[in-house]
């Protein structure tokens, strides 16, 4: 593909770039749009982010340019030197160009002022050192000193510097580079794959809640697979979530092999991917089978068993939740799919009694359309024919799960004309009559006579009522 050179046309569509050019002019200042929204817009993609990149002090440049968009509202992070502001729907980022140098122990670089290439060489990946000239002699021109632009087209996750000192600078990154590849479907450069083998470690210095943001946005691409495979390859897994690594492996005895765990979760989370946006869903997916190493048991004739692994599974839930810094309201609902994960197919047989499919509707309770969800993505067999049998089963049990639910409806069923009221309207005592006459007016709305309102109930037991009364003395 030929490299593109302008996107004078495309950021014309963003009137307020003239504004922030006019301002860059008037102060004698190089400004540049650079990172994600560059990358974003080659890629199609939208983003209501935009990083401002200016050569000299940035929150000057943001406080002249908000005035002229008439904003008064601007955040200014000094020890930073950087800004921020809100225009419209956009989220606008400003900051000076610097030179950084990293502390082996923190994230946090010493900063001095630098030039622009400075900058551009210290940030994470090829595809994310584009930049967009915002200056009157050159607006809209891309600069692409790393050859993004070309790693954009051929999918490649690449740093622009040697990978030990982009990774070192910002240990981050490593999670960053596999987040990159999942949430665009790109491939990681070899030399960077193997930089993230080798100094994985150094994840230690990052705090938990950044791990586990960039976890779930793996878990949140369209095929998350690809982010796991490489957290497994890199045994960057085996750090972060070692009991997802500890899924891996096969082992075989006799004519009796159980299915890679690992894999299988790999598919169960990509198959619920395109049913459910929902990341805790998602991540139910991850862990369903987390219990099945603890539980693995080989029994002769039988084979391979993972007897109790849901309700292990369930308890060990909260350990991993207080971990990986998870908001503690979804344990319930990761505990429920976990616990429950095999339930709905137990319930598939032919006869199932009602009580069966009751306790499954109270023990799931809101979370049954999920867990269904669940079943079906745990369904990974090659074979089509098995799938088609396997789905139609959960439809059986949903249809089983719908008519139960309506026969308890009718059971909690009550007239809106209530007994109290019978007795003092038909001047009656307490009696088995009141009943009779209660359940009269029922019939009527469930077969559909009357509408189930209080008025047309009151009426039709005014005009029935006598005869009810005679057929109940009736001697039988
Ligand atoms: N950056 C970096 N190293 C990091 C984080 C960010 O070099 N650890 C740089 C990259 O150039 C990146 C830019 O800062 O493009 C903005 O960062 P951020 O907003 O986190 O990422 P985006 O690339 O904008 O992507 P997204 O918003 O999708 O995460």
């Amino acid at each position: 593909m030929r490299k593109r050179r302008t996107f004078k046309k495309e950021l014309s569509k963003y009137d307020f770039l003239t504004t922030a050019s006019e301002t860059a002019e008037s102060m004698g200042r190089d400004v540049y749009i650079v990172g994600g929204f560059v990358r974003d817009l080659i890629l199609s993609r939208k983003k209501n982010e935009m990083d401002f990149l200016v050569v000299g002090d940035g929150p000057s440049f943001a406080t002249q340019f908000a005035q002229r968009l008439g904003i008064s509202h601007i955040n200014i992070f000094k020890n930073f030197g950087t800004a921020h502001f809100k225009y419209n729907d956009y989220d606008l980022e400003f900051v000076g160009a610097r030179k950084e140098s990293y502390n082996k122990n923190s994230r946090n670089p010493s900063v001095t002022a630098g030039s622009f290439e400075d900058d551009i060489q210290r940030r994470d990946f090829t595809i994310n050192t584009l930049a967009l000239s915002l200056n009157k002699k050159n607006f809209g021109r891309l600069i692409d000193i790393y050859g993004g632009y070309e790693d954009i087209d051929s999918k490649l996750i690449k740093t622009p510097l040697d990978p030990y000192i982009t990774f070192n600078d910002d240990p981050l990154r490593i999670m960053r580079a596999i987040r990159f590849a999942s949430q665009l479907g790109f491939e990681i450069a070899e030399p960077t794959l193997e930089a993230i083998t080798l100094m994985r470690e150094r994840l230690s210095i990052i705090s938990q809640e950044r791990i586990t943001d960039e976890l779930f946005k793996i878990l949140a691409s369209n095929v998350p697979s690809i982010g796991l495979k490489y957290l497994y390859e890199t045994k960057v897994l085996h750090i972060i979530f070692p009991e997802i690594a500890n899924l891996a492996g096969v082992e075989q005895r006799k004519d009796y092999h159980h299915k890679d765990v690992f894999y299988h979760t790999c598919q169960v989370v990509d198959n619920i991917a395109p049913k459910t946006d929902d990341v805790y869903l998602r991540f139910a997916a991850l862990v369903h089978d987390i219990a099945k190493p603890h539980t693995k048991r080989f029994v002769e004739g039988t084979g391979w068993t993972f007897h109790g692994h849901e309700d292990l599974g369930a308890k060990l839930m909260k350990s991993i939740f207080i971990r990986l810094k998870l908001p503690m309201h979804k344990l319930e609902y990761i505990k429920t799919l976990v616990k429950l994960h095999l339930r709905p197919i137990a319930l598939a047989k032919e006869i199932v009694t009602d009580s069966a499919i009751r306790r499954l509707i109270v023990e799931a309770d809101e979370f049954l359309e999920d867990l269904i969800t669940l079943c079906r993505a745990d369904i990974t067999s090659k074979n089509p024919n098995k799938v088609t049998k396997y789905l139609k089963n959960y439809d059986r049990v949903m249809s089983r799960v719908l008519e139960v639910k309506e026969k308890d409806r009718l059971r909690a069923f009550q007239s809106p004309v209530r007994g109290e009221e019978i007795m003092s309207l038909l001047n009656l005592k307490p009696s088995r009559l009141v009943g009779v006459i209660k359940s009269s007016i029922e019939e009527a709305i469930l077969e559909g006579i009357i509408p189930n309102t209080y008025q047309a109930s009151y009426e039709y037991m005014m005009a029935n009522y006598k005869r009810w009364i005679d057929d109940f003395n009736q001697p039988k």
